[in-house]
């Protein structure tokens, strides 16, 4: 080999590195600051900010009577929580208002993004029919592009549409009632339906890539197992977690990640994060005092042994003085406490619970610049100067 051509080679193999240094620290084109990004939020009751309020639903769906919201709200949303959830967090981070349901028929014009989210949400429309499923709230997200288009024009919609951050937390509710129905599956048909769940979420992935999508924050399926209300339910004791149901998360939070790669594979511009709720959260659960709490086994707000179910809706269920020092708020829910941690994990983590990025460097990416109209695609960029340089060499 020549020593010119040593050098093209390693020139070469140099440019075949651009791909993961443009998504680095570091090239990345950078977010105007007169820019802002917003962020449309799908998902099942982590997320719910009281769309299900909207909905001719019982009670049980809902989370729009005291105590929720006692803590800083100081009346109830529909939040699953006494006060802010991780979705509060991300926008405070991000320098928008806390969210109103999309729901709720108050103005708003969505130039900051919609939370579609409702709890019992599932990714598979029949698991739960009647909540809003991925499906649906990705419809709504057509309505307001539709909207944004109409208002602002094309440019600039596409701009918001392009720069967003697509946030969700979806499948938990799915293996919930998978659990409920099919509690002595195989790994094998736990990991088919595991299977369907992924195929489904992923095909509603690449609708909102369509639709415009690049930047998408995956928060993965929590320690269903360990919550107050399981262990209540199969009368596990201290420590126990239900192992079913925690296998179920595991194997849909291998598969969400394998997904993710493949998308980027496969879709020019996609870019993507995992927050592991699973793990940040699961911490708390078995060493609560390392983070501040003094129980994570018992909800603050419920009946029961676990206090696991009825949070403000049985006539004598129990109410803890100090929410503060517990992981869970209800039964199914972690305390504003607990979410204002994982609120922080996710927006500036390292890559051990927020990864490839965390929430903040996702939110600087820019994707589309609205001054020279036209989009910045990472892939594009980079396989243009590769091909070039083989042309090069010839
Ligand atoms: C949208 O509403 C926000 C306040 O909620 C306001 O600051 C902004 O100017 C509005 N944008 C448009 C395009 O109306
Ligand atoms: C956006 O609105 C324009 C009219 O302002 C319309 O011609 C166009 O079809 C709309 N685009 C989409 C994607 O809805
Ligand atoms: C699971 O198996 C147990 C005992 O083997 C049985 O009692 C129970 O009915 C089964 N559950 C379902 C949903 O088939
Ligand atoms: C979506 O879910 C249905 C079950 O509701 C299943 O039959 C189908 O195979 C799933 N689709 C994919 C792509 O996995
Ligand atoms: C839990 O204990 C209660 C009362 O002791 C019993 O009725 C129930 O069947 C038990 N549930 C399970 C899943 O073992
Ligand atoms: C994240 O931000 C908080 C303040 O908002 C700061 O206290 C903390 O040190 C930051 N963590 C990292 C890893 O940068």
């Amino acid at each position: 080999m020549t020593e010119s051509s040593f050098l093209l080679v390693v020139f070469a193999t140099a440019l075949l590195i651009i791909p993961t240094f443009s998504l680095g620290k570091h090239s990345r084109p950078k977010l105007k600051s007169e820019n802002k990004v917003a962020i449309f939020v799908f998902g099942d009751s982590v997320f719910d900010v009281g769309n299900n309020n909207y909905l001719n639903i019982g009670i049980e769906g809902k989370a729009n009577f005291p105590p929720y919201g006692e803590t800083f709200f100081r009346q109830p949303t529909g939040r699953f929580c006494d006060g802010r959830t991780i979705p509060d967090y991300a926008a405070s981070y991000a320098n928008i208002p806390y969210w109103k349901p999309f729901l709720d028929t108050s103005y708003q014009n969505f130039t900051n993004g919609a939370n579609f989210a409702s709890a019992g949400g599932t990714v598979i429309p029949g698991d739960n029919p009647i909540t809003l499923n991925f499906g649906t709230q990705v419809g709504y997200l057509q309505q307001v592009a539709n909207l944004l288009n109409e208002t602002l024009g094309h440019t600039e919609a596409q701009k918001i549409l392009r720069n967003g951050i697509y946030f969700s937390s979806f499948g938990g509710v799915d293996y919930m009632y998978y659990t409920s129905e099919n509690e002595n599956a195989t790994e094998s048909e736990q990991l088919e339906f595991v299977t369907t769940v992924i195929g489904n979420f992923t095909y509603w992935i690449e609708e909102i890539y369509q639709k415009g999508g690049r930047k998408f924050a995956f928060q993965n399926v929590g320690p269903l197992g360990c919550q107050p209300e399981m262990k209540q339910s199969y009368n596990l004791t201290g420590k126990e977690c239900y192992e079913f149901v925690q296998t179920l998360a595991t194997l849909h939070n291998n598969a969400l990640s394998n997904m993710a790669i493949e998308l980027e594979r496969k879709l020019s511009g996609f870019t993507y994060l995992i927050f592991d709720f699973f793990t940040t959260l699961n911490d708390r659960i078995q060493d609560p005092a390392k983070y501040g709490f003094k129980e994570s086994n018992i909800a603050c707000c419920g009946t029961g042994t676990n206090r696991g179910t009825g949070c403000g809706r049985t006539t004598a269920y129990e109410l803890c003085s100090d929410p503060n020092e517990y992981v869970f708020f209800d039964g199914g829910h972690p305390t504003e406490s607990c979410y204002s941690e994982l609120g922080e994990l996710l927006w500036n983590g390292t890559s051990d619970v927020t990864w490839p990025l965390n929430m903040k460097q996702l939110y600087e990416l820019e994707i589309y610049s609205a001054d020279d109209g036209h989009f910045i695609d990472h892939k594009v960029i980079a396989s243009s100067l590769i091909s070039h340089q083989d042309i090069a060499s010839y």
